[in-house]
C-alpha cells in the first residue's frame, strides 16, 4: 500500500552510495573538507545519514545552524553564509561556536564583532568575495556576478580584510566564494580557480596569507537521464580544483555541496486525478503541484516524469504512448511540471514519479492554497510496489 499522495520518496541506498563516492574521491586530498548545504534538503533522516558519513554542514540561517547541531554535526565543522544574518541568528552561531561565518558585507562584519564582544567570544570569519565569474546556469541561480547581491566586491576586498584583521573580536581565516548552482560546465570552476589564484597573488604581495579557501558548491546533476547518471562525477569535480587551484602551505579548501549530494535520491510521488482533453492539449492533472516542487515554475527546470503504474503494466497494455501536459491543482498558470510529455497511456489513479527532486524540493515546499506540507518516506518505510 502506498502512503497518501503526494509525498517525497527518498532512496537512502543511493544517498549512501553517493556519500561513499564523495568520501572516496576526496580522500586523495587530505586538506579538502566537504560541507553539506542544508538548504538543498534538511529532512532529519537524510541529515543524519549525511552527518554519519562525516561531512560538515553549510548553513544559511540560524535555523539551519540549529538543525545541523541537533543532527549531531560538530560545531567545528559548520560554516554559515547569508547576506542578511539577523542578530538573533548570529548569536545562535556564536553560542554554538561554529567553525566560520562567511561574511558578506562591512556592516555585517561590524555587527558580528560587536555581538562577539558582548558574548566574550572571538568569531572566526571568511570574507565572501564576489569574484565576478560567469556561471552558465539559470539566471535565478547565478550568484557570483558583480550585479548579484552576494559577497563583497572585488575592489573592496583589500580594505575589508584590513578591517577584519583590525577588529578585536574577529579572527580572519580566509576567503569564501560561490558562483552559482546546477553548474555542469567545469570551465566555470576553472575560471573560479584562476580568479582565486590572482586574488591570492595580490594578497601575498601585501603579506596576507589566508588559511582557508572556501569555493562554495554548485556542482550540477543530470535531470534528463537520472538513471544513467545517478551519482555526479565527483572525481572530475575535485580534480579540477586539484589541478587549477594553487594552494599555499597549510591552506585548507572547503566545498559546500548541496544538490549533487541529494538531488538524485529523491522523487516526488503523486497520483493522476484527471486526464482532461482540452481544445488543443491533453492534460494529466496530478495531486502534486508547485506547492510541493516549485522548481519547474520558478526556474523552468526540467524533471523527468515517469508513470510508474503504466510502466509496471506495460506488457499487458503494450506500449501505446500519448502526449500530456503534466500539471498540478494550484490556481496558477505556472503550476506546470512539464509540457508535451510523452507517457504511456495515462489514467486516473496512476502513480507518477517526478524524478531528481531530492534537492530544493521538500525544503522549498509551501502551504499556498492552504495545502499541507508533503510527508516523506524512505526505501526503509515502503516498497514501491504498484
Ligand atoms: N553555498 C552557498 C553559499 C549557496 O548559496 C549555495 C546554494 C550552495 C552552497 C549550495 O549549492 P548547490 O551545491 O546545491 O548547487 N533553489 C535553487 C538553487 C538555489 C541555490 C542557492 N544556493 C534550485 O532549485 O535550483
Amino acid at each position: 500500500m502506498l502512503p497518501k499522495t503526494p509525498f517525497y520518496y527518498y532512496d537512502t541506498r543511493l544517498l549512501q552510495e553517493t556519500l561513499d563516492v564523495i568520501k572516496q574521491e576526496v580522500a586523495p586530498y587530505p586538506n579538502y573538507h566537504v560541507h553539506y548545504a542544508l538548504k538543498a534538503n534538511a529532512n532529519p533522516r537524510l541529515l543524519k545519514i549525511i552527518q554519519l558519513a562525516g561531512l560538515g554542514a553549510d548553513c544559511v540561517s540560524g535555523g539551519e545552524v540549529q538543525a545541523a547541531i541537533d543532527t549531531g554535526f560538530t560545531a567545528d565543522n559548520i560554516v554559515y553564509a547569508g547576506v542578511g544574518k539577523s542578530d538573533h541568528e548570529i548569536l545562535t552561531a556564536l553560542h554554538h561556536d561554529i567553525f566560520c561565518f562567511n561574511v558578506e558585507s562591512v556592516p555585517e562584519l561590524q555587527v558580528i564583532n560587536e555581538l562577539a564582544a558582548m558574548e566574550g567570544k572571538v568569531a572566526r570569519v571568511c570574507l565572501r568575495i564576489n569574484p565576478d565569474v560567469e556561471a552558465h546556469t539559470h539566471a535565478n541561480i547565478v550568484t557570483g556576478k558583480a550585479e548579484n547581491k552576494f559577497g563583497i566586491a572585488l575592489g573592496d576586498m583589500m580594505h575589508v580584510i584590513e578591517l577584519a584583521k583590525s577588529l578585536s573580536h574577529i579572527q580572519f581565516l580566509g576567503l569564501h566564494f560561490h558562483i552559482g548552482s546546477q553548474i555542469t560546465d567545469m570551465q566555470d570552476y576553472v575560471a573560479l580557480c584562476e580568479r582565486v589564484n590572482d586574488i591570492q597573488d595580490q594578497l601575498n604581495e601585501v603579506g596576507i596569507y589566508p588559511s582557508v579557501v572556501n569555493v562554495g558548491g554548485g556542482l550540477g546533476i543530470d535531470y534528463y537521464e537520472p538513471d544513467k547518471h545517478p551519482i555526479p562525477d565527483f572525481k572530475t569535480y575535485f580534480g579540477v580544483f586539484a589541478h587549477h587551484l594553487h594552494l599555499r602551505d597549510g591552506q585548507s579548501v572547503h566545498f559546500e555541496l548541496g544538490r549533487s549530494v541529494v538531488a538524485q535520491c529523491g522523487s516526488l510521488i503523486a497520483r493522476v486525478l484527471y486526464v482532461k482533453q482540452a481544445a488543443t492539449k491533453q492534460f494529466a492533472i496530478i495531486d502534486a503541484g508547485m506547492t510541493e516542487l516549485i522548481r519547474p515554475a520558478l526556474y523552468q527546470a526540467h524533471h523527468q516524469i515517469v508513470n510508474l503504474s503504466a510502466n509496471s503494466q506495460q506488457s499487458t497494455l503494450n506500449s501505446q504512448l500519448s502526449t500530456y501536459d503534466v500539471v498540478g491543482p494550484i490556481c496558477e498558470s505556472s503550476d506546470v511540471f512539464d509540457k508535451d510529455v510523452l507517457l504511456p497511456l495515462t489514467k486516473r489513479g496512476d502513480v507518477i514519479a517526478i524524478r531528481s527532486a531530492g534537492a530544493y524540493g521538500e525544503t522549498m515546499a509551501s502551504t499556498y492554497n492552504c495545502r499541507l506540507l508533503p510527508e516523506s518516506f524512505t526505501d526503509k518505510d515502503i516498497q514501491l510496489l504498484l
